[in-house]
């Protein structure tokens, strides 16, 4: 079992190691959320080494004092580890994490994260519990918020770069952050999309998607893991030794960290896994789960599993050294002040907070060039109580954003025309208002502008953790509110504020443009009235699939062709019979089997064109290369940004099917209007490997296809083989 050797650090784990008791070792396991406030019980436990850690808790003054109690007071000086959610900021709130991975942008969310860590670190946060690396596939799934959609090799680009960003250069300078790469594995395969639901995963599926951005963050030096709620296969995540033991330790030899999710080890419980809390702790350490989150299990059991020979003593104290030796590297026991700075949002962050809300919003329907409206535009009617909502705008998992810190949509619209020229009517209470009483005032205002923006979609509270629904639909009254408002004639731009994909087919028929702008934090409004007002251009593009009903769900873009693929978007029941079994194919009769929009898809406001892809060489052998290459021309009157996509398929002829398209790279470019560029990516057999047979992961030799596009649904391929 391969360890992080941390040269300096390992035989000062071991000298600690050989004076813990058992109780101080137990100790070190446990992470409690106890310390709301740090009363003199906690004090008392701190001084005899009942926690290692405290999460989600106390102020920045009470983390110090605990602190200084754990260091100067109890018996080894020991020092705490303070954890937080940090999940998609901490003072300054940035896009919920499925935003951001529309930007497509690795350095933009590195910045991001590294940003909020020096604002958690300032008051003395040292662990976050980000990024969140589930792939998702099911919108009705409330976590997708968190995720970064639905594709591993984005996934695991995207980690890398918040992992990087949240551990800066070192672990141990003021300003970092241990990261932690979670839910260890496959949550988000949640059978129904229902939160917490068992997950089903084929080895294949599990190695070709759920555990690749996990690889990843592997790879990228992520500090911690954190084990998952769910069962895989049956076997809950938490207590699954095939995960944590033989993939985790063994096959990638990660050295750092496994922390439970909360309460996960006496979940085992109700899991029908563990008979009681003893089963459970004995079962969880023994698969390697090393510190416990809040429960207490190993610290009410595992003295006596040792002592009864259940447990081998060695699994504790590998525990205790990742824990130790996470510890070290954090500079925690070499005087990294516990900080308690006073943290505000500054310009840079306000700046960079804005950036990333308007890379992250995507364009998904502009009729008639409907946007951008015009800076000279006499009125323009602003509806939707998402419009002036700023809880609603941070997203879910914000624990340290302030409300009065947002500024929504309305402030900005209105600091940008003038008050006067801003009617704005909230039509509905919230998102969930079932009410049409508003309506009146909402048609009024529609009536006296020139333009309508509309601003829909969820509330925080429908969104994130326990937060799975089962249809996608516009919640509340909007879509009726649409209808009414459709009947003025007024040109009606949509903009949806939402932490997950919705379906709205019927809303968008009836209006001109759709912006999806996510839950976009703190800086959502300036980056909505710059995108709606064209001082920026939309360059988002979609990192998970929008079904068109809740009902085609699981949709995705990387799927299997089927031996009998629906050609175009069938619909209706079959002619054939079967006999003659025409339009015997893949599809539903009542819905048209493709996507609303698929992954990869945004329009901007100029026109990108693509030539056909090309390759270098028809044959790639052994360890040679393939380049893929493209024009891309911008034929449009703005310049913009666009993100270029490289998407392979193959091979026909291997061990197993393959998926229609997998995406293996994407640039952005920025081109002026009538500007074009030539784009080249480079294909070596590493980027064609997949999971086939027993354990096999390689390129086997047959015929590949290559795309460079602008979405998953487009481009011309261009064909290799591989020998
Ligand atoms: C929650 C979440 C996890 C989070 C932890 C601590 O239940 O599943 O993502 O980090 O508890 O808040």
């Amino acid at each position: 079992m391969t360890r992080m050797h941390a040269a300096g650090i390992d035989p000062r784990v071991e000298d600690l190691l050989r004076r813990m008791t058992i109780e101080e070792k137990l100790g070190q396991m446990s992470q409690s959320t106890s310390m709301n406030t740090l009363t003199d019980q906690i004090r008392a436990q701190i001084r005899a080494g009942r926690w290692g850690s405290f999460l989600n808790a106390g102020s920045p003054a009470d983390r110090a004092e605990a602190q200084r109690i754990a260091l100067k007071e109890s018996r080894l000086g020991i020092p705490l580890i303070f954890a937080r959610d940090v999940i998609h900021g901490y003072r300054t709130i940035f896009p919920i994490p499925l935003g951001q991975s529309a930007s497509w942008d690795p350095d933009l969310i590195a910045a991001a994260a590294r940003l909020a860590a020096r604002e958690a670190a300032a008051q003395g946060i040292q662990w976050t519990f980000a990024p969140m690396i589930d792939i998702a596939r099911d919108p009705r799934w409330g976590r997708v918020a968190e995720s970064f959609g639905e594709d591993p090799y984005l996934t695991g680009v995207l980690g890398a770069a918040m992992v990087r960003g949240f551990q800066g250069d070192s672990l141990d300078s003021a300003d970092s952050l241990a990261a932690c790469a979670k839910h260890y594995a496959g949550y988000g395969a949640a059978e129904a999309g229902r939160d917490y639901n068992s997950a089903w995963i084929p080895e294949i599926l599990l190695r070709d998607v759920y555990l690749p951005p996990f690889k990843a963050a592997r790879e990228a030096g992520v500090a911690s893991f954190m084990t998952a709620f769910n069962t895989v296969n049956a076997v809950p995540a938490t207590a699954n030794r095939y995960l944590l033991a033989d993939i985790l330790r063994r096959e990638w030899a990660f050295g750092g960290l496994v922390v439970t999710d909360y309460e996960a080890v006496t979940n085992l419980i109700a899991h029908g896994f563990a008979r009681d809390a003893g089963d459970a702790a004995r079962r969880a350490i023994l698969a390697g789960a090393e510190m416990e989150m809040v429960s207490t299990a190993y610290y009410d059991h595992l003295k006596s599993l040792v002592a009864s020979k259940q447990v081998p003593m060695s699994a504790i104290d590998n525990a205790v050294r990742d824990i130790l030796r996470l510890k070290f590297q954090l500079g925690l026991f070499d005087g990294r002040a516990q900080r308690t700075g006073a943290v505000q949002p500054t310009p840079e962050s306000l700046a960079l907070a804005e950036r990333a809300a308007e890379e992250s919003a995507v364009l998904l329907q502009n009729k008639g060039a409907a946007l951008p409206l015009p800076k000279s535009i006499r009125k323009l009617a602003v509806i939707g109580p998402l419009a002036d909502s700023p809880v609603d705008q941070m997203g879910t998992w914000v624990m340290d954003g302030r409300a009065s810190d947002v500024r929504t949509p309305l402030r900005a619209l209105r600091e940008m025309l003038g008050g006067g020229r801003v009617i704005y009517a909230p039509a509905l209470k919230n998102s969930r208002d079932n009410s049409h009483d508003g309506f009146a005032a909402a048609i009024d205002a529609a009536r006296q502008s020139d333009a309508v923006a509309l601003f829909l979609g969820e509330e925080q509270s429908l969104s994130g953790e326990a937060r799975s629904r089962a249809f996608l639909n516009l919640p509340g009254a909007q879509e009726a509110l649409v209808d009414e408002l459709a009947k003025t004639g007024k040109k009606i731009v949509v903009v949806i504020l939402a932490g997950r994909p919705l379906t709205f087919h019927e809303t968008a028929s009836k209006v001109d443009a759709i912006l999806y702008a996510w839950h976009p934090g703190t800086m959502g409004g300036p980056a909505v009235a710059r995108l709606l007002f064209g001082d920026a251009s939309p360059s988002g593009k979609l990192t998970i699939t929008f079904p068109r009903t809740v009902g085609q769900i699981p949709i995705y873009y990387a799927h299997l062709n089927t031996g009998r693929p629906a050609l175009e978007s069938e619909l209706g029941v079959p002619l054939g019979n079967p006999a003659n079994p025409q339009g015997y194919t893949s599809k539903y009769i009542d819905v048209d089997f493709t996507p609303e929009y698929p992954f990869g898809f945004g329009l901007s406001y100029t026109k990108f064109t693509y030539s056909p892809s090309r390759v270098s060489s028809a044959v790639l052998r052994g360890a040679g290369r393939v380049t893929v290459s493209a024009e891309i021309a911008n034929a449009g009157s703005r310049e913009a940004d666009e993100i270029v996509q490289l998407y392979l398929s193959g091979p026909v002829g291997g061990s197993v099917a393959r998926p229609v398209r997998e995406l293996k790279g994407f640039s952005r470019l920025h081109l002026k209007p009538g500007e074009k560029k030539t784009v080249q990516f480079s294909v070596s057999r590493a980027e064609l490997a997949y999971y086939h047979g027993e354990k096999q992961f390689s390129a086997e030799p047959g015929l590949y296809q290559v795309w460079i596009a602008q979405d998953s649904a487009s481009g011309i391929p261009a064909k290799f083989s591989v020998e």
